[in-house]
C-alpha cells in the first residue's frame, strides 16, 4: 500500500480520486496560517476585544500586491460573522468587510457601506448618508471596520486623500470603533502626512517572502494540502531556492506556480514536483510578463 504520510488528512481523502477532480480540488480556496499571519491574526483578535474608548487603536496592513492581505483580513471577518439579534432592529456584527471606493469619495464609501449591510442608501447629501451610516453602525455594535484597498485613495488628489482618512477618523472616534487599513506600500507615504492620522495606525508588514525558515515551513504546509501522490519535498534547498525565485516573493504567485506545477504533475503521470516539472509546468513569472506584455 502506498504511504500518503507527506499530506494533511483532508487531503488524503482526496488522493484517491481521479486525476480530473483532483485537478479541480486544487482550484478550491485554501487557508494556511503561517506564522506571520497568526500573529497579525492575533492582533486583529485584540483589536476586537478592546474596549470600546475615546481613542481607539487602529491597524494599517500593508503588503505588496498579491501577498496575502485580503485573504487574512477575510479570514478574520469569517471568525466573526454577523448574528441574528432578536430584540434589535438590527443584526448583531462585530467585524464588517468593505472596501474603499476607486477614487477618495465619502459619499462613495458611506454607499459602499450601506450596501454592503443591504440597508437603503440615502440619495440626499453626504451628511444625510454619514448620519444614516453612524445610525446602522452603531445599531449592529460594530468592533472592527475592515477597508481593504485603501490604496485607491492615492488616485485622488492630495486634499482628497487627506479628507478621506479624516473621515475614517471621524468614524472611528465617533463610533469607538477599531479601523483596519488595508493596502500597498505607499499607503504608509499619505498616512504618515498627518501626525494625528499616523499615530493612530499602527503598521503591520506583510513583507515579501526571503529564502528563511518561515519560508521552508511554508512549503511544507502548501505540500501538505496538495493531492499528488508522490512526496516532492519541495522545502528541500534547491526546489525551495527555484520556487522563491520563480514565484518572485508573494503567496499569490507561489500558490498559482503549485497549482500549475501540481496539475501537470497530475496530468502527466509525475505526481511529484520536480524542477523539470516547474520549468515545464506553463508559469510565467510576474516580471517575465511584464516583459512580454512591453514587446507586445
Ligand atoms: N494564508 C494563505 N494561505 C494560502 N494561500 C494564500 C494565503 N494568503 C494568500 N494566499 C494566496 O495568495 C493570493 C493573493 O492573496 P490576496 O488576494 O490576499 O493578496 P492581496 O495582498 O490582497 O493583494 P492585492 O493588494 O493585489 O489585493 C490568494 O488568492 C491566495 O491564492
Ligand atoms: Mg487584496
Amino acid at each position: 500500500m502506498t504511504s500518503y504520510m507527506h499530506l494533511h488528512p483532508s487531503a488524503v481523502d482526496y488522493i484517491e480520486l481521479d486525476a480530473g477532480e483532483r485537478v479541480q480540488w486544487l482550484k478550491r480556496p485554501r487557508w494556511i496560517g503561517y506564522p506571520r499571519a497568526q500573529e497579525v491574526m492575533g492582533k486583529l483578535e485584540d483589536l476586537l476585544r478592546h474596549p470600546r474608548e475615546a481613542r481607539m487603536p487602529n491597524m494599517l496592513l500593508i503588503g505588496g500586491t498579491n501577498n496575502g492581505k485580503t485573504r487574512l483580513i477575510r479570514n478574520f471577518a469569517q471568525r466573526h460573522p454577523a448574528e441574528e439579534n432578536p430584540g434589535g432592529e438590527h443584526i448583531f456584527a462585530p467585524v464588517l468587510y468593505t472596501q474603499a471606493p476607486p477614487a477618495p469619495s465619502e459619499s462613495g464609501f458611506y454607499s459602499e457601506i450601506l450596501n454592503t449591510l443591504f440597508e437603503k442608501v440615502p440619495t440626499s447629501s453626504a451628511d444625510a448618508k454619514r448620519a444614516r451610516v453612524i445610525q446602522v453602525l452603531r445599531g449592529i455594535q460594530l468592533k472592527v471596520l475592515i477597508v481593504d484597498e485603501l490604496h485607491n485613495i492615492l488616485a485622488g488628489a492630495s486634499v482628497k486623500q487627506q479628507q478621506f482618512l479624516n473621515m475614517i477618523k471621524y468614524l472611528s472616534n465617533e463610533l469607538q470603533i477599531s479601523i483596519v487599513g488595508c493596502g500597498t506600500g505607499d499607503l504608509l507615504r499619505a498616512v504618515s502626512i498627518d501626525p494625528q492620522i499616523q499615530n493612530r495606525f499602527v503598521p503591520e508588514l506583510l513583507p515579501r517572502w526571503q529564502m528563511n525558515k518561515e519560508f521552508r515551513q511554508l512549503l511544507m504546509s502548501f505540500e501538505r494540502i496538495l493531492p499528488l501522490r508522490n512526496p516532492s519535498e519541495l522545502h528541500e534547498p534547491q526546489l525551495a531556492g527555484k520556487l522563491l525565485a520563480m514565484c518572485e516573493g508573494t503567496i499569490g504567485e507561489l500558490s498559482t506556480l503549485l497549482n500549475m506545477a501540481a496539475t501537470y504533475a497530475i496530468q502527466q503521470g509525475h505526481e511529484q514536483i520536480s524542477a523539470d516539472v516547474l520549468n515545464a509546468c506553463g508559469y510565467l513569472p510576474p516580471s517575465d510578463r511584464t516583459r512580454q506584455a512591453a514587446r507586445a
